[in-house]
Formats: C-alpha cells, sequence, structure tokens
C-alpha cells in the first residue's frame, strides 16, 4: 500500500482525503437539510452545533488535503482519453477543491454575522469572521452558502456520472484506482 500517489494509481492518504470528506459532506447535506425545518428545541440547538463542527472539520481536511496534493503525482489518465475530456475532469475537480473549502466558509461567515456560538464539537471556540453581527453580509452569507452548496450537487451528479462511466462504459481504471489504488503487483495499490 502505498502512501504517496503513482502514475498507475492514488496513493493511500489522498483516497483516504477523498473518502473521508465525501461521506462528511454527505451527513453535512442530510443534517443541514433537515436542521433548518426543525421547531425550536434544544435538539435543534445541538443539531446546529454538531453541523457546524463537522463543517469545520471538512475545512480542515480540505485544507491538508490540497496541501498533501501540490506534492503528488497525478496517476495518467487512461489511453485514448479526448482532450475535451481531460479539461473537463480537471475544471470539475479544480471547482470541486474550490467548493469544499468555500462551502464551509460561508457557513463560517453566516455564522459570524450572525454572532452565533461556534465551538468545535464543544471542545474549543473559534473566533469570529465579522467580530459581531452584521445585517447587512448576513443574508448574502447565507445565500452564498446555499447556492454553493446547490453547484456543488450539481458538480456531483457530472462527477459521480463520469465515475460509473468510466467504470462500466469504458471499462478502464479510473474508478478502481480511487477505491483501491493501483492494479500493479509487487507494491501496487
Ligand atoms: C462542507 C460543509 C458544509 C455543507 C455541505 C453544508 C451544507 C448546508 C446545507 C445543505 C444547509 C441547509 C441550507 C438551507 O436549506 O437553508 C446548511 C445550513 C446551515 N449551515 Fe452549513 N454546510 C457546511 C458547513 C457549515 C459550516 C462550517 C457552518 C458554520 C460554522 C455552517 C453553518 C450553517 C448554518 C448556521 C445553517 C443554517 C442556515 C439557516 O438558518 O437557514 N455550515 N448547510
Ligand atoms: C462530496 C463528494 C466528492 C468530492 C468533493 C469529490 C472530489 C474529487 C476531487 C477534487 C477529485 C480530483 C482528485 C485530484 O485530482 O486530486 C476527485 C477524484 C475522483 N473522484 Fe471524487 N469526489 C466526491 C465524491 C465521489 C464519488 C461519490 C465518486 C464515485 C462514485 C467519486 C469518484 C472519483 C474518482 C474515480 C476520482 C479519480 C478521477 C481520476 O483519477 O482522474 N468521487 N474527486
Amino acid at each position: 500500500m502505498r502512501l504517496r500517489s503513482t502514475e498507475a494509481g492514488w496513493g493511500v492518504l489522498l483516497r483516504t482525503f477523498h473518502w473521508l470528506i465525501a461521506a462528511l459532506i454527505l451527513a453535512q447535506a442530510v443534517i443541514g437539510l433537515s436542521m433548518v425545518p426543525m421547531g425550536v428545541t434544544p435538539a435543534k440547538v445541538r443539531v446546529f452545533a454538531l453541523h457546524k463542527s463537522i463543517g469545520m472539520t471538512i475545512l480542515a481536511l480540505a485544507l491538508l488535503r490540497i496541501a498533501w496534493r501540490m506534492g503528488e503525482k497525478r496517476p495518467v489518465d487512461p489511453a485514448g482519453m479526448p482532450r475535451w475530456q481531460r479539461g473537463a475532469a480537471r475544471a470539475v475537480h479544480l471547482t470541486l477543491y474550490f467548493l469544499i473549502l468555500a462551502i464551509p466558509l460561508s457557513g463560517w461567515w453566516f455564522n459570524s454575522a450572525s454572532n452565533a456560538p461556534l465551538a468545535w464539537f464543544g471542545l474549543f471556540p473559534i473566533p469570529s469572521l465579522t467580530g459581531g453581527y452584521d445585517p447587512v453580509w448576513k443574508p448574502r452569507a447565507l445565500l452564498t452558502h446555499q447556492m454553493l452548496f446547490w453547484v456543488l450537487v450539481a458538480l456531483l451528479v457530472a462527477h459521480v456520472g463520469a465515475a460509473l462511466w468510466h467504470h462500466f462504459v469504458q471499462r478502464d481504471d479510473v474508478l478502481r484506482r480511487m477505491l483501491v489504488g493501483s492494479r500493479e503487483r509487487n507494491g501496487g495499490g
């Protein structure tokens, strides 16, 4: 099992980042969409706190992932992949990296402009981005948080669709090398 990515496949660290962040984002989507319509109860306060803590965890993981990725090799694309597909994949991946930073940042921004508390799993406080209540930026931050989330959903439809198309129609290694690394023997994967 290789820590670093090679030309044949993704390393274990990048794969772990990929699937951990994907699972946390799925949890965030379910929690975020179901917590907003809840009646005002202590449970709602707890669920909001959970959403914010998981969201800040995603922000930290995304920063670590991008820092690690900058020193990584990228596995080579399958032979014969058209240029436009390579370009489209790069554009979607770059936008996904942008969104896993921008969505939690906009949530943190909205929370700050609402002057709501923020403590990572109740363990330590996280400072405000706005220095207190801000009636002008609060609705803009919320709209940004919501809109970026739906942009992410749309891009994920394309991203997951492309992964499944590679696997089931093209029958290449693109999904396999993100799941289990490379197919190489002697140290691959
Ligand atoms: C990748 C991370 C995140 C995702 C995918 C996400 C997703 C969502 C979604 C889908 C909603 C429901 C939007 C609606 O229907 O109104 C929501 C609401 C919310 N999010 Fe996030 N969120 C993330 C991170 C954060 C962070 C880091 C914070 C704060 C530190 C945060 C604070 C909030 C708050 C306060 C709401 C409720 C907005 C309202 O009162 O209408 N989120 N989020
Ligand atoms: C919130 C969910 C997800 C996010 C944010 C995300 C993000 C990304 C990003 C940024 C990359 C580019 C890796 C790089 O070049 O460093 C990538 C690669 C990949 N993702 Fe996802 N992904 C998500 C979910 C999924 C799911 C559900 C699948 C499969 C069903 C999937 C399959 C893949 C595959 C196969 C690659 C490798 C592409 C290649 O080798 O060229 N992803 N993902």
